[in-house]
């Protein structure tokens, strides 16, 4: 069916509707920060997201097995039908982005690095930017990679800052611990030293820490989040290549681990409550 002017881009253009879900995977929580970028971005869109919990972290493993993992969420969401997998983890993103789009030929398969990299690559005017992420996606460098595919004469400075996931799913990410945190990762003459003017947040948890960050740093220091950027790659995708959704099924939740811990710590990411009775556990 074709229909013109559905509403879920910004220009009225016909777009085909396809009312299959978005699937969406990460680690665990982290990603419904990408998710809620999702939803407000495309509200006719139904999505399907699955945290697998119950093996998190993804960012202290090793490249193979964030790749075996992430290509066992893939190929859940894609047994249920979903129209595109968005791997909203930085880590499996940065790990497996090309084993998942050779293992999926046949839909979108959308990660956070691309859409991270060409944001930071557009906002810096120093010509020096810093990723803190996790030690896989640091390690990985795909970050580095990808910025320097785009603009080579930038200075791109890697930090992994792996306690800020912790404190994050704590609700701590603002506070006396998190600044502490943040001192002991970028030091008190980070910004003097390196004086990147953009700042990648490379990691699922780290908008929680946004406003920590924001002000240790100098308040010229752009802060990019990865979460909103893929969101606006998807809404690009949706207009090109998906066809529209219609937005009746809402959003699905799956868990690897328990719903209600997957309920409680998933709302501080999402932004809104959510209820253990409306998370599935399944394995993968
Ligand atoms: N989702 C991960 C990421 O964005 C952070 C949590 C983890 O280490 O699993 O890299």
């Amino acid at each position: 069916m074709r229909v013109v002017g559905c509403g879920c881009s910004r220009t009225l253009v016909s777009r085909w509707v396809d009312p299959r879900p978005i699937g969406v995977f990460d680690s665990g929580v982290g990603g419904l920060t990408v998710l809620a970028a999702l939803e407000r971005a495309l509200p006719q869109e139904s999505f399907l997201y699955l945290g697998d919990t119950a093996r998190l972290p993804y960012g202290t493993k090793s490249q193979a097995s964030v790749e075996r993992y992430a290509l066992q969420c893939a190929a859940v969401l894609t047994a249920r039908n979903v129209k595109a997998v968005v791997v909203a983890c930085n880590t499996a993103s940065a790990a497996a982005l090309p084993a998942l789009a050779a293992a999926h030929p046949e839909i979108p398969v959308v990660g956070v690095i691309a859409p991270g990299a060409a944001a930071v690559v557009a906002a810096t005017r120093n010509r020096r930017v810093a990723v803190l992420a996790t030690e896989g996606t640091v390690r990985a460098g795909a970050y580095q990679e990808a910025i320097a595919a785009l603009d080579p004469s930038l200075q791109v400075t890697a930090i992994c800052c792996s306690v800020f996931v912790a404190l994050a799913e704590e609700g701590w990410g603002e506070g006396a611990v998190a600044e502490l945190a943040a001192r002991r990762y970028l030091g008190d003459t980070f910004a003097q030293q390196f004086g990147p003017d953009t700042l990648l947040l490379g990691c699922t948890h780290f908008p929680l820490l946004r406003r920590t960050l924001a002000a240790l740093l100098p308040a010229s220091i752009a802060l990019v989040d990865s979460a909103e950027t893929t969101a606006a790659a998807v809404v690009a995708l949706v207009g090109e290549r998906m066809g529209c959704g219609v937005g009746a099924m809402g959003t699905r939740f799956l868990a690897t681990d328990g719903p209600e811990r997957f309920a409680r710590v998933g709302s501080l990411f999402l932004g809104r409550p959510l209820l253990a009775v409306d998370v599935e556990r399944i394995d993968v």
